[in-house]
């Protein structure tokens, strides 16, 4: 069986960046609250009328041309994000449109901070098995149109932000690329990080007293998911490793889900990683759930952080619970 390898990376940022001190002012909490909580200094938000199908279509763009490819080479769309531009149709079919891609499949992935290597997986099935040549995964939010930017919800909307990042995933040589990928659920904790409304196990989907109430806005308990975070992700990376036969020592560079900084900082302590195989970049856009793997391995990429023949891991935790690892030989 042929391999499969990441061709390509791009990302796209809005160009609104919103310091914590911007929200200090229209709730009650400090740059220094979040920075010590969260290592976040400032995040990007998009203009209103921005969505999440943009910012990813921008994205996608920049990937398929640093491949050398143009859309109609593009066999296939994977997008993942929690903030869909609409409830229905899902954000994969709006890439295929703007881009003007050829008639293809467009998949939506939905598994929120996992939901980009959710999504490297089913490229990488597709592509180690000789289906497609060209797949195209996506991850994109826009947080901040969901957020409620009262005292009532600093905890969370503190951390989450917006922004897309995208890669082409492309044949390769066996042993090369993309080793291997680890997905898990726990579906009991589904509470302790949801948007709970609009839904439809309500007779009317969407009432005033959904809104009233802020059941439209994530509910988190943060705690809850530091604890399980710092569990799950040296949990998943030892598994890619193990799975491999590597260890540790053979790692090049982790680049986790940047979920905040002290998660981060809590793994890479936890598995004896020095912090420069450790990539962050969580201070300058904050928690952008499925964008963030996809626009730090752009940044590492641009960075000269990965070269030819490293070993990458990849790692995710996040809402429902889900979490997952994919690693790589660059
Ligand atoms: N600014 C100022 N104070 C805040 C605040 C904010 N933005 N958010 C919460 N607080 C307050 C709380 O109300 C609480 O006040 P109280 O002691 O008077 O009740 C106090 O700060 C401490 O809250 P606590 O929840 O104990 O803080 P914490 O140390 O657990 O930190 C998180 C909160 C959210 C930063 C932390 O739990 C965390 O990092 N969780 C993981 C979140 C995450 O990464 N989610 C994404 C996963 S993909």
């Amino acid at each position: 069986m042929r391999g499969a390898r990441i061709l390509s990376t791009g990302r796209a940022l809005p160009r609104r960046v919103v310091p914590n001190s911007d929200l200090a002012s229209v709730m009650d909490t400090t740059d220094e609250w979040i920075v010590q909580r969260t290592g976040i200094r400032e995040r990007r938000f998009v203009e209103p009328g921005v969505g999440s199908a943009e910012l990813g279509v921008l994205a996608s763009a920049s990937a398929i041309e640093k491949a050398g490819l143009s859309p109609a080479d593009i066999d296939f769309i994977i997008f993942a994000t929690l903030s869909p531009d609409h409830i229905c149709p899902g954000n994969g079919v709006i890439v295929q449109e703007k881009l003007g891609m050829r008639n293809v499949g467009a998949l939506d992935v939905r598994n929120q901070c996992s939901g980009f290597i959710y999504g490297l997986s089913v490229a990488e099935a597709y592509v180690k098995a000789g289906i497609h040549d060209r797949v195209l995964v996506v991850g994109a939010e826009v947080q901040s149109t969901g957020l409620d930017m009262t005292t009532r919800g600093r905890d969370v909307s503190v951390i989450f932000a917006d922004g897309a990042g995208a890669a082409v995933v492309g044949p390769c040589e066996p042993g090369r690329g993309i080793l291997s990928c680890h997905l898990h659920s726990e579906g009991k904790y589904k509470k302790e990080l949801m948007v709970d409304a609009p839904s439809s196990l309500d007779p009317h989907r969407v009432t005033h007293e959904m809104v009233d109430s802020g059941r439209h806005f994530p509910y988190m308990n943060g705690r809850y998911v530091f604890t399980h975070a710092v569990r799950r992700f040296p949990e998943v990376i030892r598994e890619a490793l193990d799975a491999n036969g590597f260890t540790l020592e053979d790692l090049t560079l982790l680049v986790p889900h940047q979920a905040n900084l002290r998660i981060t900082q809590a793994v890479g302590s936890a598995l004896g990683l020095p912090p420069e195989k450790v990539f962050s970049n969580v201070e300058r856009y904050g928690n952008t759930t499925a964008a963030s793997i996809p626009i730090a391995l752009d940044e590492c990429v641009e960075l000269g952080r990965l070269r030819e023949g490293d070993l990458v891991c990849l790692a995710a935790f996040g809402s429902s619970f889900t979490w997952a690892s994919a690693l790589l030989r660059w």
